[in-house]
């Protein structure tokens, strides 16, 4: 039964409070922090494509339901914040109330949250960056631009090739649609097929996000809040000014006819209602992040008010904000031609050259967002580093705080060293999938444990109580787990390997080594 050995929650908030972190964050920062890991890759790169090939304008909805399975787990995250303010989120809260080896499952899980998404969000920016420097005919060789592997169809890891302009060394761009060259077509258009060696711009951005994260957390939300700011100005410009442009044809029919299969019968998300639940799973990915307030709560000045402020605040602006974009956004272009990796730009073009500015600003807002999202990510994971190893379930080092700097500078560098080399080097097209079907079994995982507290431990201080409960957990863990249930087959194994792979480490390593173990 030692498996499901908990950690009294007093014992939980007396560390808390003798701890060394530096409490520096008041609630803007900290919902600056939130909206600052939400808004990237999601908007700026997936809606497009959940629009064109599952939703159609209807991908709003999408963002309503997706947005509201969050909500649902984000009230439950804001009653654990509250009433244990420890950086470890949803990994503590998992230790108080299920027991050592679920909390285990969760801080595991986590790593494809923080770590892996960051990672997978600093090759998006990395895209960006590539084509706004190409903008300005500053070219950067593309085999340095790109990872060495790929995946072909759902699981063969093969060698990437590019097709590349041998008068710019970049990748062949076709001048009028700018897409890239297909490589069937790639030699007979004038390009030379290599291979790809590295991603060398996601893992610079990595390094420069480390350093800053071990310089200091304050220094690091003050250059988050610049961000965000600039971020949601240009969100909040393409919402106004794209309002104006709406060709409102685009948006008839609102949601399009589910597509048949030969025998007449509706095949499952692609339009109609389950198109949109579709939608919602593939734009899950957009949400991502909000939580990453609650790792960050042995930082806060008055965690127990601010943290469910800036999880709640985060959400719910982000939010807003989406459902609106998406709107404009189809509602500017027909959503079939938004299947590129810049539809926010596509739809602006749409509005013609008086929207022209605005194009090349939303291009900066998606390089400042993918890199707030980076920033974020990466300073939640050292974070839930740094309490599992207090709790002695990963090596002491992870736990070591800097000196001078007050931060948790070792799981920093090794998380900065990981995010490098798996941005580098991996191919990440399956990694987006396997991110959020990571952060949905967490999500589900919180919104149980809410319910277990509430029988095991009614009469704890509860600065802030998740409504409605078990409505609203329940809620949570329908809506969550059947984001999840849409996820192919693919991705849950790969789930599965991961979780394998995991209980290895708590077997032969952190079971023994447990500080609860040695009580
Ligand atoms: N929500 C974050 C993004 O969309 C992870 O980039």
């Amino acid at each position: 039964m030692d498996l499901f050995r908990t950690k009294p929650i007093s014992q939980l908030q007396e560390e808390a409070s003798g701890h060394v972190l530096k409490r520096a964050l008041g609630p803007w920062n900290l919902t600056f922090l939130g909206i600052g890991a939400v808004i990237g890759a999601g908007i700026f790169v997936l809606t497009g494509q959940a629009a064109a090939n599952h939703a159609g304008p209807a991908i709003t909805l999408s963002f309503v339901v997706a947005g509201l399975g969050c909500f649902f787990a984000g009230l439950c995250y804001a009653e654990f914040a509250s009433m244990i303010p420890v950086s470890g989120s949803a990994y503590t809260y998992g230790y108080a109330t299920m027991g050592e080896m679920v909390a285990w499952i969760i801080g595991w899980d986590l790593i494809l949250e923080y770590l892996f998404a960051s990672a997978t969000v600093a090759v998006g920016w990395s895209g960006y960056f590539n084509a706004f420097l190409a903008e300005m005919n500053v070219y950067l060789p593309a085999v340095l631009t790109s990872a060495p592997f790929t995946v072909q169809g759902t699981h063969e890891i093969v060698r990437s090739q590019l097709c590349v302009n041998p008068a710019t060394t970049a990748i062949f761009v076709d001048a009028v649609t700018h897409g890239k060259i297909p490589l069937d077509q790639c030699v007979q258009a004038g390009g030379v097929i290599m291979q790809g060696i590295l991603n060398v711009p996601a893992m610079v951005l990595i390094v420069l996000v480390t350093i800053l994260l071990v310089i200091g957390i304050k220094e690091s939300a003050t250059f988050n809040n610049a961000v965000v700011a600039l971020k949601l100005l240009i969100v909040f410009a393409v919402i106004g000014f794209g309002f104006f442009y709406v060709n409102t044809a685009n948006w008839s029919p609102f949601i399009p006819d589910q597509l048949v299969d030969a025998s007449g019968k509706g095949i499952f998300g692609k339009f109609g209602w389950t198109g949109i639940v579709a939608g919602a799973g593939v734009i899950f990915f957009a949400y991502i992040g909000f939580d990453a307030v609650s790792t960050a709560a042995q930082e806060a000045k008055n965690p127990q008010r601010d943290l469910p402020i800036g999880i709640l605040a985060s959400l719910l602006i982000c939010t807003l904000l989406y459902v609106l974009m998406s709107l404009v956004m189809t509602g500017l272009a027909p959503y079939k031609e938004l299947n590129v990796p810049h539809p926010v730009f596509v739809a602006i073009d749409h509005a013609g050259p008086a929207l022209k500015w605005l194009g090349y600003l939303v291009n900066i807002g998606a390089i400042a967002g993918l890199a707030s999202v980076v920033l974020v990510l990466m300073m939640g994971q050292p974070r839930i580093f740094y309490s599992m190893a207090r709790d002695g379930l990963l090596p002491e080092a992870f736990g070591r705080v800097h000196s001078k700097f007050k931060t948790p500078y070792v799981a920093t560098i090794i998380t900065g060293v990981a995010a490098a080399f798996i941005s580098g080097l991996f191919p990440i097209g399956i990694l987006g999938e396997l991110v959020s079907i990571g952060t949905l079994l967490a999500f589900v995982i919180v919104c149980f444990g809410t319910m277990i507290l509430r029988r095991t431990s009614p009469n704890i201080a509860r600065p802030f109580k998740t409504p409605f409960v078990p409505l609203v957990p329940i809620l949570g863990i329908l809506i969550c787990g059947y984001m999840m249930y849409g996820l192919p087959l693919d991705t849950w194994l790969r789930l599965l390997v991961w979780m394998a792979l995991g209980m290895l480490i708590y077997f032969g390593y952190s079971y023994r080594k447990s500080k609860l173990a040695q009580k």
